[in-house]
């Protein structure tokens, strides 16, 4: 399967996780991908791996809490390949710190800023290219934002993503760009690292008797990002396991 041939990608969170599972999964289907992270050896590293698979990607310096940052990496993915068709704003994870505690306001705020205002600097830096390519953008939300699992100050922030793309989808829609989430619950990447006991646990709660994998997500990433998608927008893809119909399942582990 090859959707993405002759269009281009802009990857967030690219070096690790569920970013560098999807920037392999675009390039493996022809896209030229601009790999984005603030961990420049990662995302160098993620991009060794396209070239050497016989794809085409560049590294790029990106902060995404960091408007000049953002712009600059959307415009050197431009400059590089000559368009943006798609966009999948990967980074935004759980910034964590609070250890049960009551979070305060500057956590409130650093989360958002983050999580949420992250997403809309992408897409503000984006937005152009993508109408001229009538494309996509597909953002990482979380089960997070539907069921209480995480911080609030995260699962707030990435359930302000859900009604962001609702209101994109009907805006821009008319000029032929869609606007997706998906919503994955556990899945084992970095940020499990030294916590792989919990993951193990963690498999019960799930109908389909395992956690996540980063190309579980980078696979509806891809869905949503792809003309597969091509009449689908505004919506929240749950990549969950079964987590929330669960209910049935979890009693009978009772
Ligand atoms: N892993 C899960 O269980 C899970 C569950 C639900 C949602 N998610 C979401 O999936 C996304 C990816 O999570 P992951 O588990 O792959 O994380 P990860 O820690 O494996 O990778 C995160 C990547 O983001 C990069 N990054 C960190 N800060 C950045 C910034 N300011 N700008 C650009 N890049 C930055 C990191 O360097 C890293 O490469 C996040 O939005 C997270 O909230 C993850």
């Amino acid at each position: 399967m090859r959707r993405f041939e002759d269009k281009v990608a802009f990857v967030t969170g690219a070096a690790h996780g569920i970013g560098r599972a999807t920037v392999l999964r675009l390039a493996a289907e022809g896209a030229a991908v601009g790999a984005g992270d603030v961990d420049a050896g990662g995302a160098a590293s993620v991009v060794t791996e396209v070239v050497q698979a016989g794809g085409s990607a560049v590294a790029l310096d990106c902060d995404i809490t960091d408007t000049g940052s953002v712009e600059a990496a959307v415009a050197a993915t431009v400059a590089q390949y000559g368009r943006l068709d798609v966009l999948a704003n990967v980074a935004g994870h759980n910034l964590g710190g609070l250890e049960g505690a009551e979070p305060t306001e500057e956590q409130w705020g650093r989360q958002y800023d983050f999580t949420f205002t992250g997403a809309v600097r992408c897409i503000r830096a984006s937005l152009p290219h993508l109408v001229e390519s009538r494309g996509s953008a597909v953002l990482v939300g979380s089960i997070s934002a539907e069921i209480a699992l995480g911080t609030p100050p995260y699962a707030a922030a990435k359930a302000a993503l859900a009604n962001l793309v609702r209101n994109l989808a009907s805006d821009h829609g008319p000029k032929g760009v869609r606007f997706n989430v998906v919503a994955p619950a556990t899945v084992a990447t970095d940020r499990f690292i030294g916590n792989e006991a919990l993951l193990e646990e963690l498999k019960v709660i799930y109908p389909l008797g395992r956690v996540g994998k980063a190309e579980d997500v980078a696979a509806a990433i891809a869905f949503l990002a792809s003309d597969d998608a091509s009449w689908i927008t505004g919506i929240t893809l749950p990549v969950e396991g079964g987590l929330t119909s669960a209910t049935g399942h979890l009693l009978n582990l009772l």
